[in-house]
């Protein structure tokens, strides 16, 4: 039975999901049948459909994809130009972006933390990364990947507010969706019920909309490049080996300003990431397979094939999977909220202190929607482009190889001793870095998360090495190889 059946007659009040380009989304997965004869093994009708793969029926089409690993109906992806040029804002960026003067450490810039050697996201396996005045302090939470940020939507909560010029605010919105079940997230399927869920914005949490806005957190944040006040930032730009660049861009003035000096070298870094292909190069093995360009392996294949699957690993239920209509690349992600119940990472200083909870939408590092308990516990669905570079997973940090992620989506409440510790009388504490009183925010309705405590896992151990072999096609840089395009024959 699931939920989204019940609410299926929607009351005519609320939008239907159709109504909402960001639910709409979800709607088009490939429902890939796993029944696939190997007698079909008709290598005419494969080089027919690999050299007219528009005409080939969708049964053909998924044989052939079963023999060739090559995609029977390839796309082509709407990349976004590749700059060969930097604009000279863009290039001021850059020098900000790499410049470890502007730290209080004097040994910290943003790719620091965000490596251009690992997709932009953390350098190591540190749960979080040390900052600070003197690179002593963790940080809260692991650094995210700044690739492909330019297309993350603004925060929002509920069905799309379009153009309405009297869109409630987010605590008026918040209200209003408190009531309305959520809808289920099923690879494949759209929601019956409109997604009343946050979705968009930048941090695990959402709490920064503009790459601009967000660039000043780490400057001043006292864990991160430990700046004192953006007077002090301000003092370190007219200082810096690129101060020609801001009076040749904004005019000598903007020395006497410093919160506008500040914010047009914040503007600068955002340019940089907006400009720079190398923060959206979709070179991934993945990418050059739906274009007709790779073929995927065996494993990698039905990989792919459980990742799409609504009842077994669902992993698209949530990392959409599937190009837009426009050839939009898929973005592994549906910018939505979850609280999985990732178990608490007694590794971070913070979590000594048993009262310490990070909650994610409802805080304590977002503090506008405090009072909204019903996302408590959410955070922002990431990427799994590139996550197969990573060596640290989740808002906390708390797993360090995809093995790991992988146990949890597949055990959480199947055989929770495995993944939660036991408290001092023996009893396996479940959930455990979120407080009882919001653990019913948890989800428990989309696979792999629907089944109960003894029920058979969604996932055998073959599966996982798949899965993990495909979330490894997501990985940019990969080379294609001319020969396996499919204008040649097999
Ligand atoms: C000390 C490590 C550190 C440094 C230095 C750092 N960041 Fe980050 N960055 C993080 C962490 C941690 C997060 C996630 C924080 C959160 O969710 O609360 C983050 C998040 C971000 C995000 C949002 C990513 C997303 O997917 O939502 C952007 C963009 C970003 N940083 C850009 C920058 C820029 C630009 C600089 C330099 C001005 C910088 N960072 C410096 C650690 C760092
Ligand atoms: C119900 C939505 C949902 C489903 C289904 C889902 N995920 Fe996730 N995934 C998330 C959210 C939300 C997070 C972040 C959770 C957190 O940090 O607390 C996440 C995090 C991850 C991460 C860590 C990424 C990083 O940068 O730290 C990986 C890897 C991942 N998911 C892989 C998968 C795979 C593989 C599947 C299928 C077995 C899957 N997910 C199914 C929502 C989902």
């Amino acid at each position: 039975m699931n939920e989204s059946q019940n609410a299926a007659p929607s009351t005519p009040s609320v939008p239907s999901a159709d109504a909402s380009p960001r639910v709409a989304r979800r709607r088009a997965h490939w429902i890939v049948s796993g029944a696939i004869a190997a007698a079909c093994a008709a290598a005419g009708l494969s080089v027919w459909a690999l050299n007219a793969p528009d005409q080939a029926p969708a049964t053909v089409g998924k044989m052939v994809e079963q023999l060739t690993g090559a995609n029977p109906h390839p796309v082509h992806l709407q990349r976004p130009p590749v700059t060969t040029q930097l604009s000279v804002m863009a290039q001021l960026g850059k020098q900000i972006f790499y410049d470890q003067t502007l730290s209080g450490s004097g040994k910290m810039s943003c790719a620091s933390c965000h490596s251009p050697e690992h997709a932009y996201g953390p350098p190591n396996g540190l749960p979080v990364q040390m900052g600070g005045p003197s690179l002593t302090l963790q940080g809260d939470r692991p650094p995210p990947s700044l690739r492909y940020l330019y297309r993350q939507p603004n925060f929002s909560i509920g069905p799309d507010q379009g153009d309405d010029e009297q869109a409630p605010s987010l605590a008026q919105a918040a209200d209003a969706a408190s009531g309305v079940a959520r809808a289920q997230k099923t690879a494949g399927v759209a929601p019956a019920a409109p997604a009343m869920v946050p979705q968009g914005g930048l941090f695990w949490d959402g709490r920064a909309d503009t790459l601009q806005a967000q660039a000043i957190g780490p400057m001043l944040n006292p864990t991160e490049m430990a700046n004192p006040s953006i007077d002090a930032i301000a003092a370190k730009l007219k200082t810096s080996a690129y101060h020609n660049t801001f009076a040749q861009l904004f005019g000598a003035g903007i020395f006497n300003n410093p919160n506008m000096l500040v914010s047009e070298a914040m503007f600068a870094v955002a340019r940089y990431q907006f400009e720079d292909s190398s923060f959206h190069p979709y070179t991934s093995k993945y990418d050059y397979w739906l274009e007709g360009k790779a073929r995927l392996t065996q494993a990698e294949l039905h990989g792919l094939q459980l990742f799409n699957d609504p009842n077994k690993a669902n992993c698209a239920g949530c990392h959409l999977s599937k190009p837009g209509k426009d050839g939009l690349p898929p973005m592994f992600t549906d910018y939505q909220y979850e609280a999985l119940g990732v178990p608490r990472n007694t590794s971070l200083a913070a979590t000594h202190n048993p009262k310490y909870y990070d909650m994610g939408i409802c805080g304590p590092y977002r503090t506008d929607l405090a009072k909204q308990t019903q996302y408590c516990g959410m955070f922002l669905t990431p990427t799994l482009r590139n996550s197969a570079t990573r060596e640290v997973f989740f808002h906390n940090g708390v797993y360090h190889s995809l093995d790991q992620v992988m146990a949890f989506y597949n055990l959480r409440d199947i055989d929770p001793a495995k993944i939660y510790p036991r408290d001092a009388h023996g009893k396996v504490t479940k959930y455990n870095d979120l407080p009882a009183r919001y653990r019913a925010n948890i989800d428990k309705s989309d696979a792999p998360f629907d089944r109960k405590f003894g029920d058979k896992p969604s996932m055998t151990d073959d599966d996982i090495r798949d899965i993990i072999a495909f979330v490894k096609t997501l990985t940019d840089g990969y080379q294609p190889d001319s020969k396996v395009a499919l204008d040649s024959k097999p």
